[in-house]
């Protein structure tokens, strides 16, 4: 649960990410009420392969690399998200997810997730095209 003021700081942050991008106010703040933000060292490992998952992650600050072991898999940057995949099919985290400079996120529990993506067909939408996005691109890197 975050303090006042950070709340208010996520309520400003929000809009900054484009998969929010499509909601009111009063939507962000309903958002914001279920929310954390937590701040990870550079080298710090946010979510581990295998790990039951709790959470969803926006970027707000800094950048992570989704790693299977020593192979990097994406890097991710301000803005985007991570963490939907273990959610959306109830099984273990698929990757790592470790910061590779100090990264500041937001968090939503796993029921929160499920609420935001239930009442926005927009924002489904949008998280359903970047995972095609993420699985052109290993596509890509696996033909290469
Ligand atoms: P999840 O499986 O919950 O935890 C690890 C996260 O890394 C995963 O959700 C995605 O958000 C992300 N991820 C896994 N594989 C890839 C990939 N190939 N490209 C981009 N992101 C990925």
């Amino acid at each position: 649960m975050l303090s006042d003021s950070d709340k208010k700081l996520v309520v400003s942050m929000l809009p900054q990410v484009p998969l929010f991008a499509s909601m009111d106010k009063k939507a962000l703040n309903t958002v914001a009420n279920s929310a954390g933000k937590k701040t990870y060292k550079s080298g710090e490992a946010i979510a581990k392969e295998g790990d039951k998952a709790l959470s969803f992650f926006l970027i707000m600050e800094g950048n992570v690399e989704v790693r299977r072991g020593k192979r990097v898999l994406a890097t991710l940057g301000k803005g985007q998200f991570f963490g939907e995949m273990a959610l959306l099919d109830e099984q273990p985290r698929s990757a790592d997810v470790i910061a590779t400079s100090d990264t500041t996120c937001v968090l939503l529990t796993s029921w929160a997730f499920a609420g935001v993506m239930a009442g926005n067909p927009d924002i489904s939408k949008v998280i359903i095209k970047e995972l095609v996005r993420r699985l052109r691109e290993t596509d890509k890197t696996l033909a290469e």
